[in-house]
């Protein structure tokens, strides 16, 4: 079948990688790629925010199946609007992308179904929800309702610093005003990423990881997209696993359904494991950057055919193989990010690097310029690595970052070290 993906990222790298690896796909384009995707696929450079213009194309070049990387496109109605016009989609609907595209929507699902998540409340003034905040006390978390790529939330110490996110995010720091905010209970514990497909009856698992999102070593420093991850998160063991599906995937998946907004796609829940187990943080409607990198490392079935199984709700009977290994990804990103960062700089070494054993590299955000290859965004290169443990992956990982020439990029030297630790107190 011929295939179209969306988006330009590590991510769309990785599953351009996988998808490419299936006896069931003949031609693979991406839209819009990046150079390492166009190792992969065929690149095309559409604006996927055009949604005539995806279909187009996507007519014109006799797609079977189009799969969709990011939310942006997701929450803006692109699986409709695909779907619609006869092409089949693997994302959510625009209706169902709300668990990612509005915080109180997700809030509310919660509380309604008993799914665990943090107490809260729903806000579309600033002084009620400052006389929350004094009731609550510190510390206590304040988000922006809507996609904030990463930045609507705010973990305030004190009362003082929770009033002035109100005020921030009321006033417009986030761009726009926001229309509402909820402000939830501080949940402390340990984070991890747990990822479901989901066919709009039922879901099945795939597997969990966890990231670091602090561009310094030692989680210091200010939040990015993040900046490495490895999977399977140790602390997911197998009765976690079962309880995240059992208390939070399906009892979503269930309500979506009840309100008549299947749920279809890949579901990330972003947890805290809490002394009283796993409390749901956020759902995100796609997979996760750089998580779904070290997924697909680790994935040994096919990827398509369970795509197409969630498109078609098919997933009951299905089942997924997964290598045993551990899988790494560290990040290289350009210096100065998240902050600002120089564009065009250029990186030598990647085929020296990926020979190393186990390794994969993925391109984040590069383009190419004849036989150079120089950077194009935040973050450029994920180094991805398979090893026996954590450890072994994280050696693999930075053996090839080593032989990597960028002097314009940097990357975290720890990543994984939460796992390294459980693994050595293990021994
Ligand atoms: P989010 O964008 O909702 O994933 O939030 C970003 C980060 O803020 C999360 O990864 C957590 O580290 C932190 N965070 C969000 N909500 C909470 C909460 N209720 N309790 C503690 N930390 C939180
Ligand atoms: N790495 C976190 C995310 O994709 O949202």
């Amino acid at each position: 079948m011929n295939i179209l993906l969306l988006g330009s990222g590590g991510r769309e790298h990785a599953l351009a990688w996988k998808i490419a690896a299936s006896p069931l796909c003949e031609r693979l384009y991406c839209a819009p790629g990046n150079a390492g995707i166009a190792r992969e696929a065929e690149c095309v450079a559409l604006d996927i925010a055009d949604h005539a213009a995806v279909i187009a194309f996507a007519k014109e070049n006799k797609i079977d199946f189009v799969v969709v990387g990011p939310e942006a496109p997701l929450c803006a109605g692109i699986a409709d609007d695909l779907e619609a016009a006869g092409l089949k989609t693997f994302g959510p609907s625009k209706w169902a992308a709300r668990l990612e595209g509005s915080k109180g929507f997700t809030k509310d699902l919660c509380k309604a179904n008993d799914i665990p998540t943090g107490a809260y409340e729903r806000f579309k003034q600033p002084a009620p929800a400052k006389d929350y905040v004094r009731k609550k006390g510190a510390p206590i978390v304040v988000k922006a309702d809507g996609l904030a790529a990463g930045k609507g939330v705010v973990v305030a110490e004190t009362v003082a610093e929770a009033e002035a996110a109100i005020d921030m995010m009321f006033g417009g720091g986030l761009g726009a005003p926001a229309w509402e905010i909820v402000i939830e209970e501080f949940l402390r514990g340990e984070e991890a990423s747990f990822f479901a497909l989901c066919d709009g009856d039922t879901a099945i698992p795939l597997a969990s990881a966890q990231d670091h999102k602090r561009v310094f070593d030692g989680d210091k420093g200010p939040n990015t997209g993040g900046m490495g991850a490895y999977s399977p998160a140790p602390i997911m063991t197998e009765n976690m696993n079962g309880r995240t599906m059992d208390e939070i995937v399906l009892p979503t998946i269930r309500a979506m359904k009840a309100m008549g907004a299947p749920y279809k796609g890949v579901l990330f829940a972003g947890l805290m494991i809490t002394d009283s187990g796993p409390k749901l943080i956020e759902f995100n409607v796609r997979f996760g950057d750089p998580e779904c990198q070290v997924l697909m490392l680790r994935m040994m079935s096919d990827l398509v055919p369970a795509l197409l199984a969630a498109r078609d709700g098919q997933l009951r009977n299905f089942d997924l193989r997964w290598y045993p290994d551990a899988a790494l990804t560290v990040v290289m990103a350009a210096k100065g990010y998240p902050g600002h960062y120089a564009k065009g700089t250029p990186i030598e070494g990647l085929d020296e690097a990926s020979k190393v054993e186990g390794v994969e590299i993925f391109h984040a955000g590069t383009r190419a310029d004849g036989n150079r290859i120089l950077s194009n965004g935040g973050r450029v290169l994920n180094i991805c690595a398979a090893g026996a443990t954590v450890r072994d992956a994280q050696q693999r990982a930075y053996a090839a970052v080593d032989r990597i020439k960028w002097k314009d990029g940097f990357c975290r030297r720890d990543i994984g070290w939460r796992a390294i630790e459980r693994e050595n107190d293990s021994r």
